[in-house]
């Protein structure tokens, strides 16, 4: 595995891929990576011939007071990790190097509508950040296929649509979450959770799927819903949002069938997002 720092190498030895009429697969990331980054990656290596991964802790995606400094990195550990996934290249640039202007004058990506409410709601601008660094990183890499984890469901919805409006010719593969043995599923900030609120964080995925069967069975949503945020606040978290919508992200209406079960809460200090599709009754 190649790792590059600099966007003219990256350009130069992915021309010599795409000469050689090999199909390149992209798998960005922020680090620290998890079973959950790896199985996107062995994904991409079903649907392309050369896998790209990229690591970089995006400033323009978190916010003011959020954990930008504190984001674990982990450089050494994850090209060991890519490399014996398969991954071939790794592209791990230095802020200037994608943002030389600084964060202030950096042209930005906007995502209207799906990217409001739920995580963007309560992340003001995140997903423009995310918008943004992934159009600069498709334009980079000009992948066929690029590898998003569903875990992050409002952003694969975001990106899809990304995708769709600015004409990237790019094929987007949703990869499922993947979740510890007691069911938490992975995230890179897991880490910060000691030891009693790792105990109680797959608490996060038994209430979803409670709530889940409810809604199969046919319980009035916005009861269940209101029992599930009491669950929640019960079990010590504290509750961001939780909500049903249609699989893509719109409301539900009479004639939902295939919706989606979001939440975010916060666990002390830590923020966790998990989802569960399902499918409603008539
Ligand atoms: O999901 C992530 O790790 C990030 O939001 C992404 C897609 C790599 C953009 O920085």
């Amino acid at each position: 595995m190649r790792t590059l720092r600099e966007i003219p190498a990256l350009r130069d030895t992915l021309g010599e891929c795409r000469r050689r009429g090999q199909r390149i697969g992209l798998v960005p990331t922020m680090g620290n990576l998890h079973a959950g980054h790896l199985s996107l990656v062995e994904t991409a290596r079903h649907h392309a011939d050369v896998v790209v991964a990229t690591i970089f802790v995006n400033p323009l995606q978190f916010g003011a007071g959020e954990d930008l400094d504190a984001y674990p990195r982990t450089l050494a550990e994850d090209q060991a990790k890519l490399e014996a996934a398969g991954c071939d290249v790794l592209f791990a640039p230095a802020t200037r190097e994608l943002y030389p202007r600084g964060l202030e004058r950096q042209t930005r990506v906007c995502v209207p509508e799906v990217s409001e409410g739920l995580c963007g709601g309560s992340r003001p601008g995140h997903f423009d950040g995310v918008s943004t660094v992934v159009s600069i990183l498709f334009n980079l890499v000009q992948p066929d296929v690029a590898c998003f984890g569903e875990k992050d469901y409002q952003q694969l919805a975001v990106i899809r649509k990304l995708v769709d409006d600015l004409h990237f010719p790019i094929r987007i593969v949703g990869v499922p979450i993947v979740r510890a043995d007691d069911g938490l599923a992975l995230s890179s900030r897991n880490g910060y959770l000691d030891a009693d609120e790792r105990a109680t964080a797959p608490e996060l995925q038994r209430i979803l799927t409670e709530l889940r069967a409810a809604l199969q069975a046919g319980a009035p949503i916005e009861a269940t819903l209101a029992s599930g945020l009491t669950r929640l606040s019960e079990a010590g978290f504290i509750p961001d949002y939780l909500e049903l919508r249609a699989a893509d992200l719109g409301p539900v209406t009479a004639s939902t069938r295939e919706a989606v079960l979001l939440t975010a809460a916060r666990l002390g200090t830590t923020r966790l997002i998990d989802n569960l599709t399902l499918t409603l009754p008539r």
